[in-house]
């Protein structure tokens, strides 16, 4: 990247205004239910974190939730949580058996056409080169169970967004200091 100085240090200072006004961490979403009561019902008994991590804690079959809160509103949240559809990732649990006859199951984290590395739910990672597998199958359904529009309430559904919104406020990295900004 080319040093920009002779952009002058009026230009350079509205650049880094409007890039961190991007990083919109000036405006914290209103929460429409209790973020305290939503990490209760997420590490509890909704399970969430048995699949998912929020905020250093949880699973990690599913996506790391951290930071979903910084670029999807409340509605999306709910919309993710109770539509499989909905869903940016998607991640089918994959049985690969090898030519000797050993069966594993997981997560595909890396593939190429050679070969794929899949990650088992105890957390081990296997490597596999493709021409020494017998068969593959990749499951139909979705991980992530599909009823929660039906099993939680929408209260709960506020509150769980809101802790997913709360935690990324909280885990936002501290802003970088620029020598031309004062
Ligand atoms: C059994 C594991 C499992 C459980 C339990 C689970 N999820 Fe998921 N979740 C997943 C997987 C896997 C995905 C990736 C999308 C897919 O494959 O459907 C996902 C996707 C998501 C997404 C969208 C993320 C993206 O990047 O697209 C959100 C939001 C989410 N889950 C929230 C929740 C919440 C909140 C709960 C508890 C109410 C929950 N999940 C329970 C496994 C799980």
């Amino acid at each position: 990247m080319p040093a920009f100085k002779r952009l002058g240090s009026a230009a350079i200072k509205s650049t880094v205004a409007y890039v961190r006004s991007l990083q919109g961490k000036n405006t914290p979403a209103t929460l429409p239910g209790d973020p305290k009561r939503g990490e209760a019902i997420f590490f509890g008994s909704a399970e969430c974190a048995n699949c998912h991590m929020a905020s250093g804690r949880g699973g990690f079959i599913g996506p790391d939730l951290s930071i979903y809160g910084q670029m999807h509103s409340a509605d999306a949240i709910k919309t993710a949580i109770t539509t499989p559809a909905a869903r940016e990732h998607v991640q089918r649990v994959v049985t690969a058996i090898t030519a000797n006859g050993e069966q594993y199951e997981g997560i595909i984290r890396n593939e190429d056409n050679f070969s794929l590395q899949l990650q088992s739910s105890d957390g081990a990672f296997h490597f596999l080169s493709k021409a020494e597998l017998k068969s593959f199958e990749r499951s139909q359904t979705p991980l992530m169970p599909s009823d929660y529009g039906t099993k939680l309430s929408t209260g709960q559904l506020n509150d769980i967004a809101s802790f997913l919104l709360k935690v990324v406020q909280s885990s936002t990295p501290p802003s970088v200091h620029h020598p031309d900004e004062e």
